[in-house]
């Protein structure tokens, strides 16, 4: 059973897709465009945005570091003046660096934090007063199955992305008893810009176009959790449920570190 009230059908329905340049969030953008939706996308990078965006006459163009507030809250007064309201804010933007305990600097750790969890907390907080007062609509946030436990050279790659996990489980908890939708995405590897510097073979890689036909047919479907791909992330399912002795042992011998 959908956990998730529905959305309207795609050629009705309102997106703003934050991280929308590359990877992941652009093949989400240029899919939900093909099926119809009018789609907000937002990013740094202004030129792969219009890329993105292709001319496309459904598509609004708004740059932005979602670290900063005030864009955040700029672009998202124009995004609703302009459509009258929004149907589901999509955060995938994120960012990765491989980091092990010897590597551990306050700079590194603060950098990668500032991106995945002051970001995408901070643009919830921005966009929440508006979207409480339109009585209806959806969140969607991307963290990853690196954040279902801890995994080596995740040291805070994993923690952010645990973080994020809770706090989206958290604003469904608040949410949904009001009737907003809240969803979490959880990608196993998929091949993007963020991966291509992976030194190791990683499991069950995906493309970027995979990726975003999962992550469709999940909103569609209306589940809570859209992890992807399910027989990587099923693996994953089981693996939390070790006990740590166990689960040490395995990470160990699976990926000699
Ligand atoms: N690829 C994987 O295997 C995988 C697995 C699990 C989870 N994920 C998650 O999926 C999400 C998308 O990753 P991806 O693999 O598609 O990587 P990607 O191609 O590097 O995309 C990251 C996106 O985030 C945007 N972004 C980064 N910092 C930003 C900032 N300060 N302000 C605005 N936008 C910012 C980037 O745009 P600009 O640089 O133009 O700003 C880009 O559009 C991330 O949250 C990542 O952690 C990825």
């Amino acid at each position: 059973m959908a956990l998730n009230p529905p959305l309207p059908p795609w050629n009705e329905c309102r997106i703003w897709v934050i991280g929308a340049s590359t990877g992941i969030g652009a093949a989400t953008a240029k899919a939900l465009l093909n099926a119809g939706a009018r789609v907000a996308i937002s990013a740094r990078k202004a030129a792969a945005l219009a890329e993105v965006g292709e001319g496309n006459p459904r598509v609004l163009i708004e740059p932005l570091d979602f670290t900063d507030s005030a864009q955040v809250a700029a672009a998202w007064d124009r995004v609703r003046s302009a459509w009258g309201g929004i149907d589901l804010v999509l955060i995938v933007a994120g960012s990765h660096a491989e980091i092990r305990a010897w590597d551990l600097t306050e700079a590194n750790a603060m950098a990668l934090l500032k991106t995945n969890l002051h970001g995408v907390i901070g643009t919830v907080a921005t966009v929440m007063p508006a979207l409480l007062a339109q009585g209806k609509g959806a969140l969607g946030i991307v963290a990853s199955v690196a954040g279902y436990r801890g995994l080596p050279k995740a040291l805070i790659y994993g923690a952010s992305k645990a973080a994020l996990i809770n706090f989206t489980e958290t604003l469904y908890l608040d949410l949904h008893p009001r009737g907003f939708g809240v969803y979490l995405i959880n990608p196993g590897f998929v091949k993007t810009p963020l991966t291509d510097h992976n030194d190791f073979k990683m499991p069950h890689l995906i493309s970027a176009n995979q990726a975003a036909t999962s992550l469709i047919e999940g909103l569609r479907a209306g589940e809570f959790e859209i992890a992807f791909p399910k027989a990587f992330t099923r693996q994953l399912k089981l693996l939390r449920l070790l006990p740590y002795r166990w689960y040490f042992a395995l990470i160990h011998r699976a990926t000699g570190l």
